[in-house]
């Protein structure tokens, strides 16, 4: 097999073939190295199609985005669903969805993720608003925890971004376990389930590109017991005894029950993958929406304007948000906070747009340009090149908080030369295989930020290097920081009282 993927050779009419020296890996390590730097260097050599081969896999990269559409539109001989369907049941530890064992799933699964959109949005908004704010109140502001109330605290930026979003956006989706019973079980004090779930988690996170690279578990030392405790935590007789889980989940938990075929642990692990991509994500694009907002004062003071113009300077004096005072209409209103987020997750997203080709064919991606691509490759699009794009955004390099303002509404034209670009930002993935999520995280980062503006004054501490990406996670998402970055906060009335 080693020598059947060594030996191929590119066919006519079929991109650029880069292979590497090493068998198997090919340039499996330039491209973990900084795969933003490396795929440029590839495109400026062989322009803007060519198949690269990495961990033993053929990767026919597009990179020029005005060539996307022809990519997300053509479902039929690229199918979307069967690499991330694979990824996920060996990541997470579930039999494969799409297999006749389990009749139908996989389309319930994708009916399952409306229940994040429309009317159940609505509701999922509300409940976010009041579990932000509990776990700000209790955590972090509560006057049992250590120091006064109106003292400064520092904390690592990271830390404070994840325990906030993570705690809030488990209740918000799962609801909650019950204290005396998880005392019981655990043998754990009050609130430290969550630290126990959370500590797991974050090992887990860790290792997580490796085996969604597909090194097997019992490879990864602890990892498989991690794993197995992550999993055990949403057996269905605990997931039983929490109160008011969302819609989703409770649609979620029926629609695995119809399935004979999954055992107990597997319905439990499809819960923790949910779990998995629903903080995966946001709690790193929490930290670099945070941190660019506290780095640049022009901007920290615009939003916080916007946030306090929509919902009143009295409100910190109270110090909590009543649930009807934020609805989802207004959170839209919020354009120049929408533009902060979407510039942060402009500039550390990384994820990677990944098409299985079904049959040898010729791709088509504009009147000039056609290429063969054969069965088995994948076809790829890497939004970064996008996001990173002189022409696209100017100095796209630099954070600009208003990039996407324009005439006091939300700016959604973008160009590239002179000829308009569809796909111009794409954290969340594209066409079929978009995130689910998507307007849930949006708006749970937009939350984020309207609780903690009004609740807490805060500031980086002063003399520290900036935060730079951990560009190891390349294709996972958004990257997390590389290095510590240390903030400063106080509950805000404590302002108004000195
Ligand atoms: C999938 C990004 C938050 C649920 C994805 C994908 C991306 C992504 C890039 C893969 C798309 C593709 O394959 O083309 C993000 C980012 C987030 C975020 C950047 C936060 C800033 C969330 C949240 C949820 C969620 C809050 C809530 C439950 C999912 C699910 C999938 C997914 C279930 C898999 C969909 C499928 O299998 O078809 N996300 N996501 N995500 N995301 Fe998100």
């Amino acid at each position: 097999l080693l020598l059947l993927l060594f030996s191929r050779r590119r066919r006519e009419g079929e991109p650029p073939l880069i292979k590497g020296w090493i068998p198997f890996l090919g340039k499996a390590l330039e491209f973990r190295n900084d795969s933003y730097k490396f795929l440029q260097q590839l495109q400026k050599c062989h322009g803007d199609v060519f198949t690269v081969l990495i961990a033993g896999k053929y990767m026919t990269f597009v990179m020029n985005p005005l060539l996307y559409p022809a990519v997300i539109k053509q479902g039929k001989q690229l199918d979307f669903h069967k690499f991330s369907d694979a990824a996920a049941s060996t990541t997470f530890g579930f039999p494969a969805v799409n297999t006749g064992k389990f009749p139908g799933l996989s389309d319930k699964i994708q009916r399952s993720f409306l229940l994040l959109q429309g009317s159940a949005l609505n509701t999922l908004t509300l409940k976010m608003i009041g579990n932000l704010q509990l776990v700000l109140q209790q955590d972090f502001l509560s006057s049992n925890a250590v120091g006064r109330k109106c003292d400064w605290r520092q904390e690592d930026l990271y830390e404070f971004c994840e325990r906030v979003m993570f705690e809030a956006t488990f209740l918000t989706l799962y609801g909650r376990p019950p204290q005396t019973k998880m005392d019981v079980h655990t043998q754990l004090h009050r609130e430290s389930w969550i630290d126990a779930l959370l500590d797991n988690f974050r090992k887990f996170d860790a290792i997580f590109p490796l085996l969604i690279a597909k090194i097997p578990i019992v490879l990864l030392g602890r990892i498989k017991s991690i794993r197995e405790q992550l999993i055990r935590f949403f057996h269905p007789h605990r997931m039983a005894e929490w109160t008011n889980p969302s819609e989703f989940i409770q649609a979620r938990t029926e629609l695995l029950n119809q399935y004979d075929t999954l055992q107990d642990l597997d319905k439990s692990a499809h819960h923790f993958a949910i779990l998995w991509a629903s903080v995966g994500n946001t709690v790193p694009a929490c930290f670099w929406c945070l941190y660019h907002l506290l780095s640049s004062p022009k901007a920290f003071s615009v939003v916080r304007e916007e946030i306090m113009g929509m919902f009143g300077e009295k409100e910190p004096e109270t110090m909590t948000m009543r649930q009807d005072r934020l609805t989802r209409e207004q959170l839209e209103k919020l354009i120049y906070l929408e533009s902060a987020i979407n510039e942060s997750l402009r500039l550390s997203s990384v994820s990677m747009n990944i098409r299985v080709v079904q049959e040898d064919f010729c791709l088509r991606l504009n009147s000039r340009c056609s290429v063969y691509v054969r069965k088995g490759d994948l076809v790829t699009l890497y939004p970064q090149s996008t996001h990173l794009d002189p022409e696209i955004y100017p100095d796209p390099q630099q954070y600009q908080f208003d990039r996407f303002v324009e005439n006091g509404k939300m700016k959604t034209e973008f160009y590239k030369g002179n000829q308009k670009v569809h796909y111009y930002h794409m954290p969340f993935g594209s066409g079929a295989t978009m995130c689910p999520g998507r307007f849930f995280a949006l708006n749970e980062l937009k939350l984020f930020f309207c609780i903690t503006l009004l609740m807490c004054d805060m500031q980086l501490t002063a003399g520290q290097q900036h935060a730079t990406m951990d560009k190891s996670r390349a294709g996972l998402g958004i990257m997390p920081p590389a290095n510590h970055i240390s903030f400063r906060y106080r509950v805000k009335k404590c302002l108004q009282r000195q």
